[in-house]
């Protein structure tokens, strides 16, 4: 990955608006640690978090520069050398349905101190966000939400969902009592040594998973500083299959317990499988775990397996959230860089208040699936037309939310009777879209 998009200067528009009020837009210099610390202290802030510690900030320094790193400053203030308000990106490879991936303009960190708040800060930071991966001919933005009101109103929309799992364990049975491979504890080292690769085996084989960057592997492990109690409590397990090739980790805490030991809570920080087997062999493992009444798994797919597995399904309570948003840019570009569901000829009329993805988008797909988009004045009558902003396009890119849905809901008009199911069998992707980190 080279990372030139870092060095895109700040967005015209944005500095000359955000120079009206007094205030300085512009990168930071990442390779500056100084001036990356004041960043990456206002960053925190902006989440609610602590200062940050020495150790934290060299971590990030060698994990996190590479991104593309923006600040707004107030000269005025007695520390202006911390900028009242960030953002950071960085061009990061998006699974679209196909087994492949497409670049995608990833944005992270979008705070505002409250001082500054509600004055269109944010507005700003977005709006240059867009316009530069625009000039930078990314065709797609995204980004995981603190909030779901946020965001909608420059064009993202929710396209991958995740579910929040609380397993009831002593309802939790395996339907198969079959135990095959190996399982053993491991380190955080050996977790972070076999972990990235596993991952990219298996990451183009669902939507919405991002190749994503290397210090997250030490995050999920414990390994980064900051959290002294997650990394006291975090363990690990490793499934071998029959051969002895590692196929899978689970990365969990145990806690609470209080004076009824029976009573812990288990929390599943990740679960990584490379097969079926391991995926089940892992799962069985952390619902067996003695003395643990609750198991909590964080983000996980709306479509979890493990569902399957159990004699009781009612043992999970699932609650989804919206969890990554897309903002196509470029309509062409991001429609022809997927592949469908066999043959179709479909007409988007699409409207965009920001004009990025402003136009009439016809989409020709073979029978193999294969597409062929091209941005015409008018559709012929035999095209299933919709009517729908660039939010829904994005919406039902990955092939994870359906059409009718958002006909129903009013939030796409269908212009050709019938269009929606159209879209919904072509846009199918028959792995449901899942992302497994936020960002
Ligand atoms: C969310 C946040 C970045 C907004 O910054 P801001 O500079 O106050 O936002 P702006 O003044 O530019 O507001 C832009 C628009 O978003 C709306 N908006 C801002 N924050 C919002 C929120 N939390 N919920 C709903 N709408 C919000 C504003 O009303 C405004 O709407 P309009 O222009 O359509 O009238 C800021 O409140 C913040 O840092 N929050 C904590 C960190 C966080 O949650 N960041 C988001 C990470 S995904």
């Amino acid at each position: 990955m080279t990372n030139d998009f870092a060095k895109h200067p700040a967005d015209e528009t944005s500095t000359a608006l955000l120079a009206s009020a007094g205030l300085r837009y512009g990168l930071v210099d990442t390779s500056n640690r100084e001036d990356f610390a004041a960043w990456f202290q206002a960053d925190s802030r902006g989440f609610h978090g602590p200062a940050m510690s020495t150790e934290q900030v060299d971590s990030s320094f060698a994990g996190v520069t590479y991104r593309r790193t923006v600040g707004v400053w107030d000269d005025r203030l007695v520390a202006p050398e911390v900028p009242v308000a960030t953002t950071s990106s960085w061009t990061e490879q998006l699974t679209v349905p196909g087994g492949r991936s497409i670049d995608a303009w990833a944005i992270s960190s979008v705070t505002v101190s409250p001082t500054h708040r509600r004055r269109g800060i944010a507005r700003s930071l977005l709006e240059g966000e867009l316009r530069s991966a625009a000039e930078m001919g990314v065709p797609m933005a995204m980004l995981t939400v603190s909030e779901s009101t946020i965001y909608g109103r420059f064009g993202f929309g929710p396209a991958v969902f995740a579910a929040d799992l609380t397993i009831d364990t002593t309802r939790a049975t395996l339907t198969s009592a079959e135990r095959r491979g190996r399982l053993q504890p491991v380190s955080a080292t050996d977790f972070t040594s076999g972990a990235p690769e596993m991952f990219d085996r298996i990451r183009l084989s669902t939507p919405g998973q991002i190749a994503g960057w290397p210090l997250r592997w030490d995050q999920i492990a414990g390994l980064a500083p900051g959290d002294e109690d997650y990394t006291k409590k975090t363990r690990i397990v490793q499934f071998d299959d029959d051969s002895g090739t590692p196929r899978g980790y689970v990365v969990y805490r145990v806690t609470g317990g209080g004076l009824d030991f029976t009573n812990h809570k288990l929390t599943v920080d990740y679960l990584l499988a490379e097969t079926p087997e391991a995926y089940e062999a892992l799962w069985r493992y952390i619902l067996e775990v003695d003395l643990v009444r609750e198991v909590r798994a964080e983000l996980r797919s709306v479509d979890e397996p493990l569902l399957w597995h159990l004699t009781d399904r009612r043992a999970v309570s699932q609650a989804p959230i919206d969890h990554l948003w897309l903002r196509i840019l470029d309509v062409v570009a991001s429609l022809s860089s997927r592949s469908y569901a066999g043959h179709a000829r479909i007409g988007f009329d699409v409207s965009d208040a920001l004009g990025f993805a402003e136009g009439r988008f016809l989409l020709e797909t073979n029978d193999s699936g294969v597409p062929r988009v091209t941005k015409v004045d008018a559709f012929d009558a035999e095209t299933a037309l919709l009517a729908l902003t660039v939010n829904e396009l994005s919406s039902l890119y990955l092939g994870g939310v359906t059409a009718s849905s958002l006909v129903a809901a009013g939030r796409v008009t269908e212009v050709t009777e019938g269009a929606s199911i159209i879209v919904e069998r072509t846009f199918h992707s028959p792995v449901t879209p899942w992302l497994s980190i936020w960002f």
